[in-house]
């Protein structure tokens, strides 16, 4: 089935058509600046136009950087303060003219990760952060998805955690790979603290320059870049269905079967996300979505 994925982020909102059996994008995507100030009316003009670019009649999921509750903005931390209480599906819906399913931006990434990417087959807790323009964070217990968790605005040392580890806070402060995996590390010993993972998934921009800092990453848990990178929030976002939102449920693929690995390098699981997953049912969304050029 194919799903328009949207992924709205603090500086591009990009999308692209989702082989949502396979995840994988079935066209280049589409990429547009996030518009100043980033207004409900200015980006759902954006929103608009990425699906115009596409043709596209059929389902659209999109991703939104702050907390989605019924397609319901609750928290906008990073775009326009106007965000908060405006029901971003309905809005996108008619910008769009299709039907829309709006979840977080972590959360959708992390979906992706435990479907096809290096949370497949991972029972326990898993822990996707997005390092980006803010810290997405995505918590799932055996493969169940605990959505908006905002771990992000954790207080650590008298700071945000995004404030301290984002990849904004790395260029805002000129920080260097050693002295920002610092910073990483003090937010993952926090996490760690509390939730215990048994894996952390990193994600977000950086996690496609993993090399550069995976030597300073201090950890009591396995750690791993993200499979999906920058297109995991897009893959995620044509994933989701209502039906699984409202059981709360991410990962449909994660097998008890699959014995977790030792994993720390992005070679390591090429093998057991090959073939992708046929699970996925997008009971919500009867009619396929198709393009139309
Ligand atoms: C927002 C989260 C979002 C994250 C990454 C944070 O500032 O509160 O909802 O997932 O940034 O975009």
């Amino acid at each position: 089935m194919a799903v328009l994925g949207i992924d709205i982020g603090g500086t591009g909102i990009k999308g692209a058509p989702v082989d949502t059996a396979r995840g994988v994008l079935l066209a280049e995507r589409h990429r547009i600046p996030t518009p100043r100030p980033a207004t409900p009316a200015a980006v759902a003009r954006v929103v608009g136009e990425v699906a115009r670019h596409f043709r596209w009649r059929g389902p659209i999921g999109c991703t939104f950087p702050g907390v989605v509750k019924n397609g319901v903005v609750q928290t906008a931390a990073n775009l326009d303060p106007s965000w908060v209480g405006v029901h971003g599906e309905r809005l996108f819906s008619r910008s769009t003219k299709c039907p829309v399913l709006l979840l977080n931006d972590a959360d959708a990434a992390g979906v992706a990760e435990m479907t096809f990417g290096r949370g497949r087959g991972h029972r326990g807790v898993v822990l996707m952060l997005t390092l980006g323009t803010g810290i997405g964070s995505a918590l799932f217990a055996n493969g169940m998805l605990v959505p908006n968790t905002e771990l992000g605005h954790l207080e650590i040392g008298g700071k945000e955690a995004e404030a301290r580890a984002s990849e904004r806070a790395k260029k805002k402060h000129d920080l260097g790979w050693k002295a920002w995996a610092k910073q990483v590390n003090r937010v993952l010993a926090t996490l760690e603290a509390l939730f215990s993972p048994d894996r952390i998934l990193l994600g977000g921009g950086v996690s496609a320059k993993y090399d550069h800092y995976m030597d300073y990453l201090e950890s009591r848990c396995e750690i791993v870049p993200a499979k999906l990178e920058n297109d995991a929030g897009i893959v995620g976002a044509a994933l989701i269905d209502r039906d699984l939102l409202e059981r709360g449920v991410g990962a449909r693929s994660a097998s008890p079967k699959r014995t977790p690995r030792k994993a720390t390098r992005p070679a390591s699981d090429r093998d057991a996300s090959r073939g992708g997953s046929t699970r996925t049912k997008r009971r919500a969304r009867k009619k396929p979505g198709s393009r139309s050029r």
